[in-house]
């Protein structure tokens, strides 16, 4: 009913609204109305409250609910609903929670902190209140396990494509990594539950430094990450951002769903790499081994050539890679 009453508020913009016509409306008590008034002015908004005129909203607080981002959304799955915290240990370990009692497929988890988040090959992913973005996307797609790593390159492309709508240009570090001038801005985590042959579902997290600043980052991580408000100097609208990912990421994974290929994504993911024509390193169970990245192959793993000369296809899983002398 709160969210009823704040949708109310958003459709008649900067017009007051009595509290009779909204007790009217809604079919509540006028002492309820002012409960959720109250209740809404505690999650931030700002409401001009006078007991001539009753309630106008003055402006929103910039936080990830599903309220502030479904203007945003142009989806039929993705973000219909967003189950919004504002600290959690991990968005990923809460959308396997809920997977396993049954949640729906398109649901997305967002915390504004996260105090367990986690990046891949068992590393911590930290993300300061309000200002980057944490999100789980819980997917439940008919298909065999080995298909699953796909869904990394379909989020990283959806990554590239919405920070190009903001201008920004970001290449994707194979697999999980979206970056900026050589730096991380953004990571993903894909989990998987499922059986031999079968999955039972997918959480598809991804980190995102928006806002951040400089002193936001680790004294060590500042060689190596980046923000868009660094980069950009400008903060970005974190609502339009999540609605846009959220609205990239259907129409890739519409191809996924509907051919079992993601050759849209690879595309996206090719044509930005980070890694395409570099010498790297290949590095697993830490040992590491030099190589070329030659290309990405249809299913999204990484072509790399051996300095003797022998080809392999990386498949993600526990396998990382760096630049000879650096991040990348
Ligand atoms: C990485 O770069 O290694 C992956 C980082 C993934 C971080 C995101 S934040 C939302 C989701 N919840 C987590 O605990 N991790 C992912």
């Amino acid at each position: 009913m709160k969210y009823e009453v704040l949708h109310l508020l958003k459709k008649s913009s900067t017009t007051f609204l009595s509290g009779q016509l909204i007790s009217e409306k809604l079919g509540v008590s006028r002492t309820s109305i002012w409960k959720y008034i109250k209740s809404l002015k505690e999650d931030g908004y700002i409401i001009d409250s006078s007991s001539k005129k009753g309630y106008r909203l003055i402006s929103s607080p910039d936080i990830l609910t599903f309220e502030e981002v479904n203007p945003y959304l142009k989806t039929n799955h993705m973000g219909k609903k967003i189950l919004h915290f504002e600290s959690i240990n991990s968005t990923n370990n809460k959308a396997k929670e809920l997977s396993e009692k049954g949640e729906d497929h398109g649901t997305v988890v967002i915390s504004e902190e996260q105090v367990g988040g986690k990046g891949r090959l068992g590393r911590s992913w930290c993300s300061p209140k309000y200002k980057g973005i944490s999100l789980s996307i819980i997917l439940k797609p008919n298909i065999n396990p080995m298909e699953a790593p796909k869904i990394t390159q379909i989020a990283a492309a959806a990554m590239i494509e919405s920070l190009r709508e903001f201008n920004i240009n970001a290449k994707v570090k194979w697999p999980n990594d979206i970056i900026i001038r050589g730096k991380k801005v953004c990571g993903i985590l894909t989990e998987m539950s499922g059986e031999l042959n079968r999955v039972n579902y997918i959480i598809v997290g991804i980190g995102i430094n928006a806002n951040l600043d400089k002193d936001d980052f680790s004294e060590d991580l500042l060689d190596r990450a980046t923000s868009l408000k660094i980069e950009t100097n400008t903060s970005i609208n974190r609502k339009s951002l999540v609605g846009m990912l959220l609205n990239k990421f259907e129409f890739l994974y519409a191809e996924f769903q509907e051919k079992k290929q993601i050759e849209l994504s690879i595309k996206i993911c090719k044509n930005n790499s980070a890694v395409i024509g570099k010498n790297i390193k290949v590095v697993r169970n830490n040992n590491e081994k030099c190589a070329k990245a030659l290309d990405l192959d249809g299913d999204g793993r990484l072509v790399v050539q051996y300095k003797d000369g022998s080809l392999e296809k990386l498949v993600s899983g526990e396998i990382s890679i760096r630049g000879l002398n650096q991040y990348i």
